[in-house]
């Protein structure tokens, strides 16, 4: 699978673009705040309808201007598809597939997969479990078809009940809906607690070896999930503490409350791991991530590399591009430094300047 080409307009910085990538290896290169991130940012949401630094769609929009629109070929089993992204302020975005307007963004599964691996990546083992449970969702979205439908609807129930946990004090005789919610709540919460068990059963066995690899053999890495509830108990808990949530206004049982914990040798790395040891953790678990796409889908992701690699040292750095052979990758850099250059082989360089690409032919 891989990036053909990706045209905008009216997108963040960019009045309009049409750039086509190669399907090896591509460099975009330019100064800080001239767009970079910003293009992959187009890509990511063609391919989850979602933007990876959350910003809302009017945000997207170039700024004084209604709307803009995305467009990018994906190459798939020798096939072009082409996805259509239509965002305007204060309505859903439109999304078209070959031309033809698809109605729920799940629809999209599995058109364009890809791994993002952005410097906020690197801190996901020592940031808080929000950043972790962020992590959980996006990977679980592009393995499990159902698991957007489920966690958006869950999110809307969760976000329908803590309404009402605050209004039932004014109006007592709302008390009676609250059953219904929390029958709701529970059956997606469920339904997003089976997918992550699973999704850690399948992670682990990928991650041990690939941490193993990366850390010479001398760690054993092991990713512990810590449901705030168990599967099968959800409903039984939320009525258990309806008095609680009551009190305070907010829900407080759920996988909004889940959390990941990484053990080395049965040390929790969150709290008591080094600096460089919350980082390879974190570059296992992205390695890990495009084998468990590669397992799941039978395709190889596009590997999108956000102004990663500067962040990474030489050993590391060695470790990502020795392992991702045959992956059509996307890397951003502010500078076209010696790690780039005497590294690995570029197919094609991109300089971006304040909302514009220009290829370069210095290979
Ligand atoms: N809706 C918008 N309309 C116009 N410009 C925008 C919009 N949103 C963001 N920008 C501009 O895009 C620029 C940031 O682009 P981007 O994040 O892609 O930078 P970058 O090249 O990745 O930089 P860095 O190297 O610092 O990561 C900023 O200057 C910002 O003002
Ligand atoms: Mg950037």
């Amino acid at each position: 699978m891989r990036v053909k080409s990706v045209a905008l307009n009216n997108f963040r910085n960019y009045s309009y673009l049409y750039t086509e990538f190669d399907k090896g290896t591509n460099i975009l290169y330019g100064d800080n705040a001239q767009g970079k991130t910003n293009l992959l940012e187009s890509i990511y949401l063609s391919g989850t309808c979602r933007s990876h630094r959350g910003s809302k769609d009017e945000e997207m929009i170039q700024f004084g201007e209604e709307e803009a629109h995305i467009r990018v070929v994906v190459r798939k089993h020798g096939l072009d598809h082409q996805i259509d992204m239509h965002i305007k302020r204060k309505k859903a975005k439109g999304i078209a597939i070959n031309q033809i307007p698809i109605h729920r963004a799940s629809e999209l599964f599995g058109l364009l997969n890809f791994v993002m691996f952005s410097p906020e990546d690197l801190q996901i083992i020592k940031r808080g479990p929000k950043e972790r449970r962020r992590f959980l969702d996006a990977e679980l979205c592009q393995l499990d078809k159902s698991y957007l439908h489920d966690i958006s609807n869950y999110n809307k129930i969760l976000e329908h009940r803590n309404k009402l946990l605050k209004d039932i004090p004014f109006h007592p005789e709302l008390r009676d809906t609250l059953a219904v919610w929390d029958m709701q709540l529970a059956e997606y919460g469920e339904r997003i607690i089976s997918a992550r068990n699973k999704f850690l059963i399948q992670l682990n066995q990928m991650i041990n070896g690939i941490h193993k690899e990366l850390s010479g053999g001398k760690e054993d890495l092991y990713v512990k999930y810590e449901p705030d509830v168990s599967e099968g108990y959800m409903e039984e808990k939320l009525i258990r503490n309806q008095e609680r949530d009551l009190k305070f206004g907010m829900t407080s049982v759920g996988p909004h409350r889940d959390d990941l914990c990484f053990l080395i040798h049965n040390i929790d790395i969150r709290k008591f791991g080094s600096q460089g040891q919350q980082r390879s953790c974190a570059l296992s678990l992205k390695l890990s991530e495009i084998e468990l796409v590669k397992h799941a889908t039978n395709e190889i992701p596009v590997l999108i590399l956000d102004d990663v690699l500067s962040e990474l040292d030489g050993s590391r750095q060695n470790f990502l591009l020795d392992s991702i052979h045959g992956v059509q990758t996307i890397i951003t850099c502010t500078g076209l430094d010696g790690f780039v250059k005497n590294r690995f082989e570029i197919n094609k360089i991109f300089k971006v300047v304040n909302g514009n690409v220009a290829i370069e032919d210095r290979l």
